[in-house]
């Protein structure tokens, strides 16, 4: 069930769709170097989930690697844009709409590499971080 700090999340993302695309363009100093790490380990191939992958600036980076990935946010707008993204740009990946807190129950593949950027700076108890943490 989703509390209400978690639905003021959800609100504040899907409002927020372009700013929050916008971001890691104004800061691309974050969006290289995290880069720079995901690619020491990341391989063309390999399945990524990516939860609160949000407008989908990393899961397009590694979709257009040759990655089978899969985004997971808990903003449906996110979710739609990522989507419109990847058909403008000819990548293709899965994307759901989930709160990681339940990811175990509605996502059940496995992956090579799991990004959990997002979600655990926004949920408040350690017990929800935990359940976050597939
Ligand atoms: C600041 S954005 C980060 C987007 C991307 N991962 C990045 O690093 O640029 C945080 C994202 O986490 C998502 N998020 C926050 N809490 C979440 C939760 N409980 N479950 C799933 N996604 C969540 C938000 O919807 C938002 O898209």
């Amino acid at each position: 069930m989703m509390t209400d700090t978690v639905k003021i999340v959800k609100e504040f993302y899907d409002k927020s769709v372009v700013v929050e695309w916008e971001r890691l363009q104004r800061h691309q100093f974050e969006f290289e170097l995290t880069i720079r790490y995901i690619n020491r380990y990341v391989k063309p191939g390999d399945k990524v989930l990516d939860i609160g992958g949000g407008p989908g600036r990393y899961s397009l980076y590694l979709a257009a690697k040759g990655c089978d990935v899969t985004l997971f946010d808990l903003s449906s707008a996110n979710v739609e844009f990522a989507k419109e993204q990847a058909n403008a740009q000819g990548v293709s990946f899965k994307a759901f709409v989930g709160d990681a807190r339940e990811v175990d129950s509605l996502i059940s593949e496995q992956y090579d590499h799991i990004l959990l950027m997002g979600p655990l700076y926004h949920l408040l108890q350690e017990s929800d971080r935990v359940k976050a943490l597939p």
